[in-house]
């Protein structure tokens, strides 16, 4: 695998002190990424909507000092220190040293934000490491002016991959392919690239409306599922369906097969969460009102002959996806029959997104 292209090439100008603050959004994976290798190499290629509502906002103050030996910085989470947070950005700035070995060369005071409540059961790793990447890509920039758009987008994405894979997703918008696949152009291991292909009406302005099942800490780290995918018995054929949905899906996305979409999207769904119920050890990660929302949107879909659907993440809390001409219908079903079923009745109402922006 060849990573040389993101070996930073040296300096052009001289940065004393420099201050950027990005605001990247969190996104949600149609076909679902679930396994992987050493360094973070996906087992299979996924493809998510970015999200537009769901955002971290991150500042980063660098400023230099002599060369350091392991990276210098601080971190503020919604206003406060937070040291329990920086074990995870430390093991992330160990990861891309060699491809930014300016990070030695400065102390960094990260001041992050969410725009979606802490703890609400939202993976804030996707949205929170990309926006560290997009203000580390700006740092770069002003010390070697040479780098185009694409390459920044590009290196930034490849940068939140190793943090967290998910996160190399959360750059661009609205749909973004990462993974290795052989007919989907430019698409790589090692960064997420936009769709490229012409999307029906129907998928544009996709709706999103996030129930708050359970706000708690997450019952499986994204690394121990991950991990659980080593030696699973049914991992090698979830590999295989996963690359085959997405083929399928980027032709459904192209020619408005919507009913053919909502039958891939909730099947992957279940499938991410089957692999945990088969796993050793084996986990539940829905809830029973996961259940009673799952069934609920499948009597209003039968019902209404609506096109609502909904997929999920490896957590209990659901996402309600649907297309923009049924937002004002579905989200009074939302508000009448769902938010019933989530803690405290919130729900998040969030719609596709175009990805990171400069403040
Ligand atoms: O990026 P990670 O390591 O947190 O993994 C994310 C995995 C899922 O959210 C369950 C699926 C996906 O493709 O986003």
């Amino acid at each position: 695998m060849n990573t040389s292209e993101f070996v930073f090439k040296g300096s052009k100008k001289n940065i004393e002190t420099a201050t950027y603050t990005w605001q990247t959004p969190s996104n949600i994976a149609l076909v679902k990424y679930w396994g992987k290798s050493e360094p973070q190499i996906p087992k299979n290629a996924s493809i998510s909507f970015t999200l537009n509502n769901c955002h971290t906002t991150t500042k980063i103050n660098f400023t230099k000092v002599e060369k350091q030996t392991t990276p210098l910085f601080d971190l503020f989470f919604e206003g406060k220190k937070k040291d329990e947070f920086k074990p995870k950005i430390a093991k992330f700035l160990d990861r891309i040293k060699e491809y930014c070995p300016y990070i030695f060369d400065y102390k960094m005071t990260i001041y992050s934000e969410n725009s979606f409540p802490h703890s609400s059961g939202i993976a804030s790793s996707a949205s929170g490491l990309s926006a560290i990447a997009m203000c580390l890509m700006s740092l770069e920039k002003e010390l070697n002016p040479d780098i185009n758009p694409a390459f920044f987008n590009k290196k930034a994405s490849f940068l939140a991959r190793l943090g967290s894979g998910s996160a190399s997703r959360s750059i661009e918008g609205p749909l973004v392919v990462w993974g290795e696949h052989p007919n989907i152009k430019e698409s790589s291991d090692l960064y997420g690239v936009p769709f490229s292909y012409e999307v029906a009406d129907i998928f544009k302005n996709y709706q999103d409306t996030i129930l708050l099942v359970d706000k708690g800490e997450k019952q499986v780290s994204s690394t121990v599922g991950h991990n659980l995918m080593h030696n699973h018995p049914y991992a090698e054929n979830r590999f295989k369906q996963a690359n085959d949905n997405l083929e399928k899906l980027s032709k459904i996305l192209q020619s408005g097969d919507i009913k053919n979409f909502i039958n891939l999207v909730e099947s992957e769904a279940l499938t991410l969460h089957a692999m945990m119920l088969t796993s050793n050890p084996y986990f539940i990660l829905m809830k029973p009102n996961t259940l009673q929302i799952i069934n609920e949107i499948w009597n209003y879909r039968a019902t209404n002959n609506s096109n609502i659907c909904f997929t999920l993440d490896a957590g209990a809390n659901v996402h309600v996806l649907y297309p923009h001409n049924e937002k004002e219908a579905i989200n009074q079903f939302i508000e009448t029959k769902l938010s019933v079923y989530c803690q405290k009745n919130q729900y998040i109402c969030d719609e596709t997104g175009s990805g990171a922006k400069a403040l």
